[in-house]
């Protein structure tokens, strides 16, 4: 069942629209036209009461005043860094905004997540669209993007990325919705659990942006094949670790198709998160520069009170010609699939 509220107003002025997507279980999720934003998951814990497991904001100014946080937002058109704001496709050189010097960092100053997208709602499943113009944010192509979400039956929300474009052009769409799976409110995430099925991640250079080193993960902080708690890792005396101030890496999946990627589990609630993707790579960022800043209903985020975990493909694909091309070819379609599947044990 979904129903609708009015969610305020944007700055510019622009109505913004609350989706509230509920199954026969009660377990229920909200997003937003704004961005797509995935403002709240209540999924039950192990005595069967339902918590918010997705970090977010009571209003539109809210979103807009902590954009860089990104939380809960479909980052686009091409998400994590891209080395200098430049790349080369078709041999023509793009420029790229820098907004975060000297790289551009998912989408740009104005990215896909700063947008009020139309909607549509196709049975249970919420559709949202735009039409993002030739030469937004330096990219080129117009550029015709879906972004759906579907709760199922059995507490899963599953996202389905598609896209087109009228000329070569770059996409990378992912979701950037923090998880705590104690409830979005119940501070640090360092007991929660993870594992991840990749033997390899892409290692950092000095940039912050992947220097084209596959490594291996063995006998590192970023062997999560069996399932670890984040702060077994997230501080560990690791020249990658210190790079990212904790986990903010992409994680080289070893599945192919729609496939199980992560799974993220806190001892307290009980609470499960599987995510399967048709994605390549998933970064982890463990909200290590997650501002002091008040949440929903005045909970209180900050630092590592958070965990993302966005299937993507590699950051600074475009500039690495061995990794995954994250381009696509003028009338070609752009197909990818995220899954967020909630459990308890
Ligand atoms: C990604 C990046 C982080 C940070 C967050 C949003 O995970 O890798 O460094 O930018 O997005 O704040």
């Amino acid at each position: 069942m979904i129903t609708t509220r009015p969610f305020g107003t944007t700055a510019d002025g622009t109505s913004v629209t609350c989706f509230r997507l509920e199954n026969a279980a009660g377990a229920w999720v909200e997003v937003l036209d704004y961005g797509c934003i995935l403002r709240a998951v209540a999924v039950p814990d192990r005595a069967g009461a339902l918590r918010d497991v997705c970090l977010g904001f009571d209003t539109v100014a809210e979103y807009q005043e902590n954009h860089q946080g990104y939380l809960g937002a479909m980052v686009g058109r091409c998400a994590n860094r891209i080395r200098d704001a430049r790349f080369t496709l078709d041999g023509r050189e793009y420029v790229l905004a820098a907004n975060e010097r000297p790289n551009h960092l998912h989408g740009g100053d104005r990215g896909f997540d700063q947008y009020v997208w139309d909607h549509s709602i196709e049975g249970d499943t919420v559709v949202f669209s735009r039409t993002s113009p030739d030469g937004e944010e330096g990219y080129p192509g117009t550029l015709k993007v879906r972004v759906s979400y579907t709760l199922t039956e059995d507490n899963a929300l599953r996202l389905v990325l598609e896209g087109e474009s009228d000329a070569d052009t770059v996409v990378n769409l992912t979701s950037h919705a923090y998880w705590n799976l104690n409830g979005h409110g119940a501070g640090g995430v360092g007991s929660h659990t993870l594992s991840i099925d990749a033997i390899a991640l892409t290692e950092l250079g000095a940039d912050n942006c992947p220097n084209g080193t596959i490594a291996s993960v063995v006998g590192t902080p970023f062997d999560l094949r069996t399932a670890c708690p984040l702060e077994a890792g997230w501080d560990a005396d690791h020249p990658q670790i210190r790079q990212g101030g904790g986990y903010d890496h992409n994680w080289v999946l070893r599945g192919s198709g729609l496939h199980r990627a992560a799974v993220l589990a806190a001892p307290e609630s009980g609470i499960t998160l599987s995510l399967s993707t048709t994605q390549p790579g998933l970064q982890v960022y463990t909200g290590n520069f997650l501002p002091e800043t008040a949440g929903k209903g005045g909970a209180r985020y900050a630092p590592r009170c958070g965990v993302a975990m966005e299937a993507q493909g590699f950051p600074n694909a475009m500039n690495l010609p061995g990794f995954p091309s994250v381009v696509l070819r003028a009338g070609e379609r752009y197909h990818q699939e995220i899954i967020f599947a909630f459990g308890h044990n």
